[in-house]
């Protein structure tokens, strides 16, 4: 057994560090699909060889990803790979199938913006600050309040004063703001224990 393993590890020295052309050759050679070639001049992306070294794949495509970043989605059963060129992949992210730059830019709802400050999130397709402003309303429904305080919540499309006010639903179950001390809010609803 020992003698193998000094076999085997002596082969693997003068296989890939020696310096001949023959010893790199053995070392670089790589089956793309029944085809040998070598690492060095090709690279092989779903059984298919592409002239280029050391490139990665995305689905079929041969890219670089320092140059460039693999995005993928999910449409029903099948996921779709398309290579973005200009960012390196290791400071991009994707949104869908287009690359940006996490740093200044964000991904709402599918569409690329700038990022305005670092307390910036989405509210549906746009951006919001975290500070300055509430996002409010239903998901499929938001809008964009300049926020009154730091204790100012949402209620609806609305904010309210969360030291003075609640949020509560009324007897048609509509959102309401009352002040703290109103039958409705005094009412143990669900809606007043909303933030
Ligand atoms: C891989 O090889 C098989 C058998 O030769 C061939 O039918 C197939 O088309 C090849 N695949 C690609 C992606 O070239
Ligand atoms: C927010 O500020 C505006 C302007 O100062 C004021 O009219 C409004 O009542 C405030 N809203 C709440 C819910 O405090």
């Amino acid at each position: 057994m020992f003698v193998l393993w000094v076999l085997r590890f002596a082969w693997v020295i003068f296989a890939c560090g020696g310096t001949s052309a023959a010893s790199r050759n053995n070392c670089y050679r790589k089956d793309c699909n029944g085809t040998w070639y070598d690492i060095q001049e090709a690279t092989c992306c779903e059984n298919k060889l592409y002239p280029g070294a050391s490139l990665s794949c995305c689905g079929n495509e041969p890219y670089n990803p320092e140059t460039a970043t693999c995005c993928k989605v999910q449409h029903e059963h099948d996921i779709i790979a398309s290579v973005d060129q200009g960012l390196n992949e290791k400071v991009s992210k994707c949104c869908d199938l287009k690359a940006y730059n996490p740093v200044n830019e964000m991904c709402c709802q599918s569409t690329i913006t700038t990022k305005p400050g670092p307390m910036a999130e989405c509210c549906g397709k746009e951006v919001f600050d975290k500070d300055k402003q509430l996002c409010c309303g239903p998901t499929d429904n938001r809008i964009i309040l300049v926020r009154n305080s730091s204790h100012h919540r949402c209620c609806g499309h609305n904010q309210y004063d969360t030291k003075t006010q609640c949020c509560c639903t009324n007897k048609e179950n509509i959102l309401e703001i009352q002040p703290k001390d109103s039958d409705c809010c005094m009412e143990d609803s669900p809606a007043g224990k909303l933030t």
